[in-house]
């Protein structure tokens, strides 16, 4: 359990003693303030309102029903009835020991591991993966490894849009292609392939009635027009591994559970939402109305299910993915990690989907939306010319601008080195400047930024990680080798404790809330803390006592290995020497 839900059970069981009822949360967070202890419970005003006593007193029976806590030194009650936390020093110093003690840095399991179904990445076949797939992607891949990390069970669903009419124009294109050459050399580049596909549907004379023919054929099952299909999705999923490659994401060809899985069930599903009155036909199309979603007018939300010729949408393939996803997958939770975009779309399929009883109350779907990336003009992120930007060449492209800093930093290094280091901090720096921004706002795209060596951002942390590693090589010592207590004499020791101790915490505020910057920010200031740490406290300088120098190279270890597993949870790599 982590420090802030430990001082939460005992305040709660002090309010209990005290006779306040249960209801009434102690409001346990870290103090704001250096001043105000090292936690606050801020719980007895709100509790005395609802009891009709005064808060201050109240407070103080609290705190009288405290008992002998370890884990604290002193409290006190300050302003209308806040009572300030102040941490045992003892204690303190013990739980860090006991985190260095573990591989794991003593970070509980979940209490109850949950199944959590996380829909990301998602790239649409028929094109390129461009920047619009850069956020989901970077931004699944870390609530898959924290969650994971934290003993759920991760069902990676990789929601490929691989059926739909476009797929019509592109095999009709691909089987001219192929009479001349590999599908493998046609379909190098997707962007181009469905460029032209598109000038031949659009101006060529008796193309787009081919095109047609082939979308009947595949929807009709035809062997050899699936064949070639299959060809198309083989290819496009192996441009967008290259793409995961590169990013080192966890994704595999197995989490891909792609849109034209679920078209078995399409006509199943369509029925069944018309046999429990959620659907009806209207003009044609098979429609649900959604009083509980109405706009200001009052009309309801529309959600087609079903076109009128028959065809089936976007919306069709959610509701059959939800309904998949809660009874065989067996979620508890379902993470949608999708652009903001898409949530009127989302939160109708949800909706509906719950209407129709196709997920139980406690099964949840969560939408974790994310804005816009922007470039530097303030307008979502494109090529000079206009164009979308490739992914690969985003990436690339991050590489090389790292590497030459590299290089310019430290040109004694070998070529390659500085290449390793330059992959490193490149990829590291796109994926950072994503995750560190709050998730739901836009955010801009800003090279200098990102790769700046200062603030928070990705190279200053892999740099904090390879300096506080240093210090081992300097010493002549491994992290094992360490002996003795770890000992907070003075108030850096004791601000980089606290830090350190709160690791545990700020994961489980990640899991809850899929805020994965939460945790950028964490590091960033045990990093700081660090910084800090190390001017007050000198490690190897001459005159300090071997007591100390082993307490506070321990320090250092902690603080290395959290901000290695920080990092990692975030799919950041870090290096021994940069
Ligand atoms: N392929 C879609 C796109 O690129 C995103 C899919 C999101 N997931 C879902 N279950 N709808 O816009």
């Amino acid at each position: 359990m982590n420090i802030r839900q430990q001082l939460n059970d005992i305040f709660q069981t002090a309010m209990t003693a005290a006779g306040i009822p249960a209801d009434c949360s102690p409001a346990v967070a870290p103090a704001k303030k250096a001043g105000f202890g090292d936690y606050q419970a801020n719980g007895a005003m709100a509790a005395a309102k609802k009891v009709g006593s005064n808060p201050r007193e109240l407070a103080a029976k609290i705190i009288d029903n405290l008992g002998e806590q370890p884990m604290i030194e002193k409290v006190e009650i300050a302003g209308p009835g806040f009572i300030n936390i102040h941490l045992s020093d003892t204690w303190l110093a013990e739980t860090l020991a006991a985190a260095r003690a573990d591989e794991r840095l003593n970070i509980a399991s979940a209490a109850e591991p949950l199944t959590a179904v996380l829909d990301y990445s998602h790239p649409n076949l028929a094109k390129e993966m461009h920047v619009g797939h850069l956020r989901t992607t970077i931004i699944g891949d870390a609530l898959a490894r924290l969650l994971e990390f934290q003993g759920h069970t991760v069902i990676r669903q990789n929601h490929m849009g691989d059926w739909g009419t476009q797929f019509g124009m592109l095999l009709a294109h691909l089987a001219d292609q192929m009479e001349n050459q590999d599908a493998e050399v046609a379909l190098a580049d997707l962007e181009v392939f469905y460029r032209e596909a598109k000038v031949r549907f659009d101006e060529e004379e008796g193309f787009a009635d081919r095109a047609r023919e082939y979308v009947v054929k595949l929807q009709g099952g035809d062997v050899d027009c699936l064949k070639l299909w299959q060809r198309f999705i083989d290819i496009s999923i192996s441009h967008a591994e290259e793409i995961y490659d590169k990013l080192k994401v966890t994704l595999k060809r197995s989490d891909v559970y792609a849109e034209s899985q679920y078209n078995d069930d399409l006509p199943v599903l369509v029925k069944d939402l018309i046999d429990r009155g959620i659907a009806v036909e209207d003009q044609g199309a098979i429609v649900a109305f959604l009083p509980e979603m109405a706009d200001k007018e009052g009309n309801p939300s529309v959600v087609i299910i079903q076109k009128k010729g028959g065809g089936y949408l976007y919306a069709t393939t959610d509701l059959a993915a939800i309904r998949y996803r809660a009874n065989v997958l067996k979620a508890d939770r379902i993470l949608y990690v999708v652009d903001a975009r898409q949530s009127l779309h989302l939160q109708q399929a949800f909706t509906v989907a719950r209407k129709a009883g196709y997920i139980a109350d406690e099964q949840t779907l969560e939408h974790c939306a994310f804005g816009t990336m922007m470039g530097d003009d303030g307008k979502p992120f494109k090529t000079r010319t206009g164009g979308t930007v490739k992914l690969a060449a985003l990436l690339d492209e991050a590489v090389e601008r790292a590497t030459a800093l590299v290089a310019a930093k430290n040109p004694d290094l070998s070529a390659e080195q500085q290449a390793e280091i330059g992959r490193v901090v490149g990829i590291g720096a796109v994926k950072y400047a994503d995750l560190s921004k709050t998730r739901t706002n836009d955010y801009v795209f800003n090279w200098d930024s990102m790769l700046a060596f200062e603030g928070n951002t990705a190279p200053y942390l892999q740099y904090a990680y390879t300096r506080v590693r240093s210090i081992f090589r300097r010493a002549g010592v491994e992290p094992s080798a360490l002996t003795g207590e770890i000992k907070l004499g003075t108030d850096a020791e004791r601000a980089l404790a606290i830090k350190l101790n709160q690791f545990g915490e700020v994961l489980d505020q990640v899991a809850k809330d899929t805020f994965p910057h939460v945790l950028c920010t964490y590091l960033y200031e045990l990093a700081s803390a660090y910084m800090g740490f190390y001017e007050a406290c000198p490690v190897l300088k001459e005159g300090v006592s071997e007591e100390d120098k082993q307490s506070r190279l321990q320090l250092c270890d902690l603080v290395a290995r959290t901000l290695a597993t920080g990092l990692d949870l975030l799919g950041i790599e870090v290096l021994e020497q940069m």
